[in-house]
């Protein structure tokens, strides 16, 4: 869906992107990691041509992209930008009607898209609808941000640590919604986060972005276990690798169907990272194992779970 070819772009002489490759393909959600400065913004914003590279490549549906209008790269690509961006004079309805304004939606649907939306990010409606964006936490205004790039049902999303500023229950709750809507309507996501378990909870590729150029490209799994060098090792945490290993797995994936054990129950779509870090704390090595209606399914062990391979 987009293709950069040997892009570069420097600022006063300096190189920020240097000489990336890399596809975006259509239905994935790609997610670009790196340290600070390493060129993610940089290389987010020129898929909209809010940056407009040096040299190389940037293809869209095979097009290179000098050959859009702006505007229209905007529309097509939903955006919700690292510092918020909101417009400060128009309500939050307003804002999030962005783009089906310039798209001369009828009213009617308008209005029942921003409510939609309000009500996915957990923005309740009515509390905050006709509120401007100074009256608002800096997380709420970031979901505003979400919701506006949402708006106009984009083929593609870029987001750029799109949940920086919210608590840890906030942002797991909008990582969850940002993964339904990303399996429930396959758009093309491309998100930028510098929190390597957002990246391994949210993406099916990861890219590594160190000083402006590509490092690795790989599912989580691959990231995980097969760093390309010392520099991705680091990032992703060298010590605690197998638990984040383990919390690529559902616990449906390591169950003995049938089995019945004591005590609580544990869900089958829970990863098996919390069913290791319940073993620990409980000190038992067999927990039932319950489907998302509650009902029983069968009962993991802690033998099976280290016999994995992951
Ligand atoms: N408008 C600009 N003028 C000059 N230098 C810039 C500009 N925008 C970015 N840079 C420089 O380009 C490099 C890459 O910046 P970029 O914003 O892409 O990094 P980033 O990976 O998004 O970092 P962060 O995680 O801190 O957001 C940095 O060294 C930055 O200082
Ligand atoms: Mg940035």
């Amino acid at each position: 869906m987009i293709t950069f070819e040997n892009v570069s772009k420097a600022f006063e002489g300096v190189k920020a992107i240097d000489d990336l490759s890399l596809t975006i393909t259509q239905g994935e959600f790609t997610v670009v990691i790196g340290a600070s400065g390493s060129g993610k913004s940089s290389a987010l914003k020129m898929i909209n041509r809010l940056l407009e590279h040096d040299s190389g490549r940037i293809l869209f549906a095979g097009r290179e992209i000098r050959s859009f209008k702006p505007e229209e790269l905007r529309r097509r690509m939903g955006y919700a930008i690292q510092s918020i961006g909101l417009f400060p004079h128009w309500t939050v309805e307003q804002n999030i009607a962005t783009v089906p304004n310039l798209l001369q939606w009828p009213r009617s649907r308008t209005r029942d898209r921003v409510t939609e939306l309000m009500e996915t990010l957990q923005l309740p409606p009515e509390v905050y609808r006709h509120r401007y964006p100074h009256q608002l936490s800096g997380g709420q205004q970031q979901r505003v941000g979400v919701a506006r790039a949402l708006a106009g049902d984009p083929d593609m999303l870029l987001m750029d640590e799109p949940f920086g500023a919210l608590d840890p229950v906030t942002r797991a709750a909008l990582q969850q919604e940002i993964a339904r809507i990303h399996d429930a309507s396959g758009k093309t996501i491309v998100l930028v986060t510098h929190d390597i378990d957002e990246a391994l909870r949210l993406a099916d590729r990861i890219v590594v972005l160190d000083r402006g150029r590509v490092v690795q490209v790989g599912s989580p799994r691959e990231i995980l276990s097969s760093p390309a060098n010392d520099f991705v090792a680091d990032f992703v945490g060298r010590s605690d690798v197998g638990v984040k290993l383990l919390g690529l797995y559902t616990v449906a994936a390591c169950l003995r169907p049938g089995d019945v054990a004591p005590g609580p129950p544990i869900a089958s779509a829970a990863s098996l990272r919390e069913a290791l870090s319940a073993f620990v704390a409980r000190q038992v090595d067999r927990i039932p194992v319950v489907d998302e209606q509650g009902r029983p399914v069968g009962v993991i062990a802690l033998a099976d779970l280290l016999r994995l391979r992951l």
